[in-house]
């Protein structure tokens, strides 16, 4: 990812591809997924009571803007065994500007 993108597009991506399982708000519940509230430095499988799968608790990468760019574009294919349910976002933009939403909201 290289320039900040639109967090309005974002915030919109948010509510029609993620919000069924994920929030962001501080003290946000676990949902399908997990909560995204303080996401940006966290190593994944971290969320307190959440049950993660192995595979998202063991690949121990650290969520920023870069590993959030290559993890959303497949995350099947990014983490093979995870739960989520999500196709992916192929587009570079659309996943720069939901990754400039989640910044600002998981902050
Ligand atoms: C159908 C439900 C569903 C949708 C839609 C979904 N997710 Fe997830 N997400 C999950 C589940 C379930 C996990 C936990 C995966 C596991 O443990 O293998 C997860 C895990 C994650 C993680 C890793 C969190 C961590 O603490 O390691 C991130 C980041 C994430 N999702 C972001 C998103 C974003 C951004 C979107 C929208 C583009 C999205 N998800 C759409 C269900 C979903």
């Amino acid at each position: 990812m290289s320039a900040p993108g639109n967090s309005a597009k974002g915030a919109k991506l948010f509510k029609t591809r993620c919000e069924q399982c994920h929030t962001v708000e501080a003290g946000g519940a676990n949902k399908t997924g997990p909560s995204l509230h303080g996401l940006f430095g966290r190593k994944s499988g971290q969320v307190e009571g959440y049950a993660y799968t192995d595979a998202n608790k063991q690949k121990g990468v650290e969520w920023n803007e870069q590993t959030l760019f290559e993890y959303l574009e497949n995350p099947k294919k990014y983490i093979p065994g995870t739960k989520m349910a999500f196709g992916g976002l192929k587009k570079a933009g659309d996943r720069n500007d939901l990754i400039t939403y989640l910044k600002e909201s998981t902050a």
